[in-house]
């Protein structure tokens, strides 16, 4: 994988080339000051102009202003202020105005997948700056786009120049059982794989020829010999009415999550396997695919790991008083037990 094929699968390089073929979406260059903002990990308060925070602060200049620290009266309360980009906040209001509302926010290459559990919602739909930033500082699918977008390209050619873009895509109900990934090699769409993969969706086994002919149609009519690179990754939706629309490129290397298939056999020479070997006759010369099978037990979220245990969670948030509380006599427990066998421990003090 070269830094090139990276650089080519940013957001802004293809979506002007599939723009009928995909999510309506807008591009917002990132300014800088909002860049160090999501890399700063001391500055954990979320504003981006929701109503309160414009209300909460007299902002005589439009500058983008600093995080500060303001004490109150009886200087025993610090009050943390998160930093505010008015400009930018306007901005952004507006394309998700003209997006319907509700949008799914994205860097040049990723979403903030990682941390949609810290959402109130649960889910990425945003409909305001904060939302987006409280999304964005918690995601290290983020900070890798920020910090090491080019960490496993194998040449030692310098790093593409890149300007960072805040993209909003029209939010869309998509049902998980409808999105598919194509390993696309040399120009050949070589595999399709079940994309959320952790579970098993009976319409797939039983429409698999026409899925996979349907995502082969895509590829021959609107993507093949039109994207940059020859070796690629792209992710698609087919929806009820069988139409199928495209949602991501991919650089095609490890930093692609290969789900059914291995990269092993994804790069080797020898043809992949499909799920079932029978339908392999019928679809012969046609991609791998691959989907889970019924004898696969329920397997947990890809993402699961980075959330911190829920507990933790009720506990800094204050979402469960009696836990907290719980926790606290816990500790007091704990402290009162070392002090006590502190005591103990200590030596009597021989008398002169
Ligand atoms: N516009 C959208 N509205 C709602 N959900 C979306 C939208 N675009 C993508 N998704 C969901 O988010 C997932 C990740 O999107 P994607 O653009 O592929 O991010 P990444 O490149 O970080 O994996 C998709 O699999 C899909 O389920
Ligand atoms: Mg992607």
């Amino acid at each position: 994988m070269k830094k090139e094929q990276v650089a080519n699968c940013q957001f802004s390089v293809w979506y002007p080339l599939f723009k009928k073929h995909t999510i309506k979406s807008l591009i917002l260059p990132l300014p800088q000051n909002v860049i160090d903002y999501l890399l700063d990990d001391g500055t954990l308060v979320v504003s981006g102009g929701t109503e309160h925070t414009q209300h909460s602060r007299n902002n005589n200049s439009d500058s983008e202003e600093e995080a500060d620290v303001q004490w109150s009266d009886d200087e025993t309360t610090t009050v943390v202020t998160a930093p505010e980009f008015p400009e930018f906040n306007l901005k952004v209001q507006e394309a998700i105005n003209a997006l319907g509302g509700r949008v799914f926010p994205k860097l040049n290459w990723s979403a903030p997948q990682d941390a949609n559990w810290i959402a109130l919602n649960s889910s990425l739909q945003c409909q305001s700056l904060s939302d987006i930033f409280l999304l964005f500082k918690s995601s290290d699918f983020i900070t890798h786009d920020l910090t090491q977008p080019f960490r496993q390209c194998s040449d030692d050619s310098l790093d593409p120049i890149i300007n960072y873009e805040l993209v909003l895509r029209k939010w869309c109900e998509l049902i998980p059982g409808g999105e598919f990934r194509c390993f696309v090699k040399e120009n050949k769409l070589i595999g399709i794989s079940q994309r959320d993969y952790t579970q098993h969706y009976q319409h797939i086994s039983k429409q698999e020829t026409s899925i996979s002919f349907s995502i082969q149609q895509f590829f021959w009519e609107h993507i093949q010999h039109k994207f940059l690179n020859e070796d690629f990754v792209f992710d698609v939706y087919r929806d009820s009415t069988g139409h199928v629309w495209l949602i991501d490129f991919n650089p095609f290397g490890e930093v692609t999550d290969s789900l059914l298939f291995t990269w092993e056999e994804l790069t080797s020479e020898t043809s992949l396997t499909s799920s079932h070997t029978e339908e392999c006759t019928a679809l012969q010369d046609g991609p791998a695919f691959q989907y889970t099978t019924s004898d696969v037990t329920v397997q947990p979220s890809p993402c699961l790991s980075y959330r911190i245990p829920r507990d933790f969670l009720d506990l800094s948030t204050g979402e469960d008083a009696y836990k907290l509380i719980d926790f606290l006599k816990l500790k007091k427990g704990q402290q009162e037990e070392e002090e006590s066998s502190e005591d103990e421990a200590e030596p009597p003090v021989p008398s002169v």
